[in-house]
C-alpha cells in the first residue's frame, strides 16, 4: 500500500506475525521513471524473512519492460502489475484501474510482460472499471497469458472502497484460472477472512487496511487454520504497536521534522483509531505535536481490555465488511 507498506511498517507487522509474503508499494513507471530508492530499500533491506513481490504501475510497455528488467536484479519473489488503483490521477493516465477500460490493451501489455519476465509474474486487479460483467472478458485475458498468480480486489474501480465486495466473481476466477487466485477486500478479522475463503475457495487472502488496524491478523488467521488459540490483543498491545510504528518510521525518515512526522502518523492512525470507544479518533485528528500524539495514545490505550475484533458497523472507512461477516455472497 502506498505510503504504508514500507520497511518500518513491514518490520513492525512481522514482529506480530508476518504474512506469507509482502507486496511493495507500487513503483510508478513511465518513460522518464527511475526506480524509487525508498521502495528499493524495502526489498533490499527486508529483514522479515518473508518474500516480497515488487509491484509496478504504469501503461507504457517499453518502460514497463525496462523496469521489470531492473527489478529482476533485486531479491524479489516476483513482479506484480497493478490493474486496480482507483485514484483519479492514476486512472486519468490510463494506468492502474484505468487500464481496465481497455481490455485489448491489457491483453497486449500482459503478453509483452509475460514474454519478458522469466520469473514469477502476477497481476492485481479489480472486477472491471464500471461494471462487474466486465470481469468475464478480463478473465479470458488473464487465462491466456500464463500469469503465476492473480489477486482480485472484489470491487470495480468505480466502486472504489464504498461497497461490499463480490465474492462470486473471485470464485469464478478460482474455478477457471490455472494459477493461485488470492481474494482481497474487506478482510478485517478472522471471521471475514474465513468467510471470504469459504465463499471463493481462493488459495489465499490479501489483507490491506485490516492489517494496519490489526497487525495480529496474519497470526490470528494462521491460528484459525491450525485450530490453535489466536492472540487477542489488548489496548496496551495496540499502544505498543502504535509507539513502535511511530519510532520505526521516525528512524527511517531523513531530516525528521517532528510536526510533519505527527501529520504523517495521523494518516496511518486513521485506520487504527477508527471506531474505538471514547474520543480517541476525535482527539488524534487534532494532535499537532509529538507530545499531543503520545499523550492521546496513553490516555486511551494504556489499559487492559480486549480490542474489538471488527470496525464499527456502518463504518465509512471499512465500508461493506458486514456482508462478509454475515457470509452473504454476491
Ligand atoms: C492507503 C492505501 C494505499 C494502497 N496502495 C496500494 C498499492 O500501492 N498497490 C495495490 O495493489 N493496492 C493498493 N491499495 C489497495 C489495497 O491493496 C487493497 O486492494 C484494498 O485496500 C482493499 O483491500 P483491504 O480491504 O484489505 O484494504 C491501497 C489501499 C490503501 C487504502
Amino acid at each position: 500500500m502506498q505510503d504504508v507498506t514500507d520497511l518500518p511498517f513491514m518490520r513492525v507487522i512481522a514482529r506480530r506475525g508476518a504474512p506469507d509474503w509482502f507486496v511493495t508499494e507500487y513503483f510508478r513507471v513511465h518513460p522518464d521513471s527511475v526506480l524509487n530508492r525508498y521502495i528499493v530499500r524495502s526489498i533490499k533491506e527486508n529483514e522479515t524473512g518473508r518474500p516480497i513481490f515488487a509491484q509496478m504501475i504504469g501503461r507504457d510497455i517499453p518502460s514497463l519492460l525496462r523496469t521489470a528488467k531492473e527489478l529482476e536484479k533485486l531479491p524479489i519473489a516476483g513482479i506484480d502489475l497493478n490493474l486496480g488503483c482507483p485514484a483519479p490521477i492514476v486512472c486519468r493516465k490510463d494506468a492502474g484501474g484505468g487500464l481496465l477500460r481497455n481490455p485489448g490493451y491489457v491483453d497486449q501489455l500482459l503478453g509483452s510482460l509475460r514474454e519478458a519476465i522469466p520469473g514469477r509474474f502476477t497481476v492485481k486487479t479489480r472486477l472491471g472499471y464500471t461494471g462487474t460483467e466486465e470481469f468475464y472478458g478480463l478473465l479470458e485475458i488473464f487465462k491466456k497469458h500464463g500469469i503465476d498468480g492473480l489477486t482480485i480486489h472484489g470491487r470495480t474501480v468505480v466502486e472504489r472502497y464504498q461497497t461490499p465486495v463480490h465474492p462470486h466473481f473471485v470464485k469464478t476466477a478460482v474455478n477457471e484460472m490455472k494459477c493461485p487466485v488470492i481474494a482481497n477486500g474487506n478482510v478485517v478479522d478472522v471471521e471475514t477472512g474465513l468467510n471470504y475463503l469459504q465463499a471463493t475457495n481462493a488459495a489465499g487472502l490479501m489483507v490491506g487496511r485490516g492489517a494496519i488496524r490489526n497487525p495480529w491478523i496474519f497470526a490470528q488467521l494462521e491460528a484459525a487454520f491450525g485450530n490453535t488459540v489466536p492472540h487477542t490483543p489488548s489496548y496496551r498491545d495496540l499502544w505498543n504497536y502504535v509507539t513502535e510504528l511511530y519510532e520505526e518510521i521516525a528512524r527511517e525518515t531523513n531530516k525528521l521534522v517532528p510536526l510533519a512526522h505527527v501529520q504523517r502518523m495521523k494518516k496511518t492512525l486513521a485506520y487504527i483509531t477508527h471506531g474505538l470507544e471514547g474520543d480517541f479518533e476525535f482527539e488524534m485528528r487534532r494532535a499537532k505535536t509529538p507530545e499531543d500524539f503520545h499523550r492521546i495514545c496513553k490516555t486511551h490505550l494504556d489499559r487492559e481490555g480486549t480490542l474489538p475484533a471488527k470496525p464499527p458497523v456502518d463504518s465509512k472507512l471499512f465500508c461493506g465488511f458486514e456482508t462478509l461477516a454475515r457470509n452473504e455472497i454476491s
